[in-house]
Order: structure tokens, then sequence, then C-alpha cells
């Protein structure tokens, strides 16, 4: 089954090319994540997994940010992006500490193990008081059909994590105050969360 490495032969242009599922369920949950991500100014921000930098776009203006990917061809902003994995931030960026790290429909790649690493590398590349921002996919209801399309139609290794295991998870990675916001699909209907974790 495919993973990150499924967009090693996309352009930025194949990539922006969007599937049922981003009409279905991404784009009626940036009516929650876009406010989210307008009212940042004037932080340094390590966004992960940025692709083409959908969301970068709407933070380069106000703020200083650095891309992490393992697919830094698909980004064309004029950003330092650095290629390499989510669970390794802290070797990446070099002792570069953060005020927000940013993570928006990347965590899906990760196992549970793995997502248990990408949040403590988070913790440990922000700043004292700095927040993770990040998405994640629910393991039920429309989020588990989300899963098993992406496993089952294009053979994408996919992962949801449960509410509670990702409280659990952050909590482990030192994260004391976490907020969970559900972020609706088509119909309004539950299929992700925005974690807001600092
Ligand atoms: C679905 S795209 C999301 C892009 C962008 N954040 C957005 O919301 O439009 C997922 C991105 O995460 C990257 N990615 C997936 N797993 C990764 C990992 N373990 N480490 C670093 N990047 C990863 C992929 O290469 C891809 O660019």
């Amino acid at each position: 089954m495919k993973n990150y490495e499924r967009y090693t032969t996309y352009t930025p242009d194949s990539y922006e090319k969007q599937g049922i599922m981003t009409y279905l369920c991404r784009i009626p949950s940036d009516k929650k994540i876009i406010p989210v991500l307008s009212q940042i100014k004037g932080k340094s921000i390590l966004d992960v997994g940025m692709g083409t930098g959908d969301y970068t776009r709407l933070l380069i203006d106000d703020n200083e940010v650095v891309g992490v990917d393992q697919n830094p061809h698909l980004c064309q902003l004029n950003i330092k992006v650095h290629k390499g994995d989510a669970t390794d931030l802290s070797t990446l960026v070099g002792g570069e500490k953060f005020d927000i790290v940013l993570s928006t429909w990347m965590t899906d790649y990760l196992s549970g193990e793995k997502l248990q690493k990408f949040f403590c590398e988070a913790r440990k590349v922000l700043k004292n008081g700095g927040q993770l921002i990040t998405t994640t996919i629910r393991p039920n209801g429309w989020g588990l059909v989300y899963l098993l399309l992406a496993r089952h139609w294009r053979g994408v290794d996919k992962h949801g994590c449960a509410k509670r295991h990702v409280v659990k998870k952050l909590r482990k990675a030192g994260f004391n105050e976490i907020k969970m916001i559900n972020l609706n699909s088509w119909l309004g209907i539950p299929w992700a969360c925005l974690v807001i974790a600092g």
C-alpha cells in the first residue's frame, strides 16, 4: 500500500486537481480551519507536510514560515522547505524553535506509533508557550468511510485516531492545553478534528 511516496510522481499542477473527497470532506472543513489560521500574525511557523502550500499561502505574508515535507518538489512558494519526515523534526531543523507547528491533512499518513513520535518532535521544536495546530481523521462514521475509500479504492495507507487517543498521545508528548474542534464533511457530518495543543 502507498504512503507519502504516492506524491513522488505528482507535479504541483497535478496535485492541485481535486478529487471528490476534497469536495465532500476538506472544503467543508475549511469553514473552521481558515478562520483559525487567518488570525495568526507575527509568528514563526513550521508547516509539516505542506504539499503545495494551500494553507501556507494564508500565512506567508504576516509570518515567518519554514516547511518540512517528504515531497518538497510540490511547493513552489518562496520559503525554505526541508526534505524529511514528520517524525524527525528536531534533527531536520537543527535546533531552531517555532511559535507554531502546523500540519494540515498529514497525520492520516502516520500509524499510531508515528503519530506519537510526530507529537513528541513537534513539542521539541516548539518554543515555551508554542502551539501545535493539526488535523486528525476520526476512525468512525464518515471518517471511517474516508479511510476505507483511501485504503481500498486508492490503495493509500491512511490512519485515523480516536479523540481520546489523540489526547493521550498529546499529553504523553508534553502538551497540556488541548482543544479539539469537530470538522464536518458534506451534510454537516463530523469526520475529522482540528487539534490545537499548547
Ligand atoms: C494531503 S497532503 C496535505 C498538504 C497540505 N498540508 C494541505 O493541507 O493542503 C499531505 C502532505 O504530507 C506529506 N507527508 C505525508 N507523510 C509525511 C511524513 N511522514 N513526513 C513528512 N511529510 C509527509 C506529503 O508528502 C504531502 O505533501
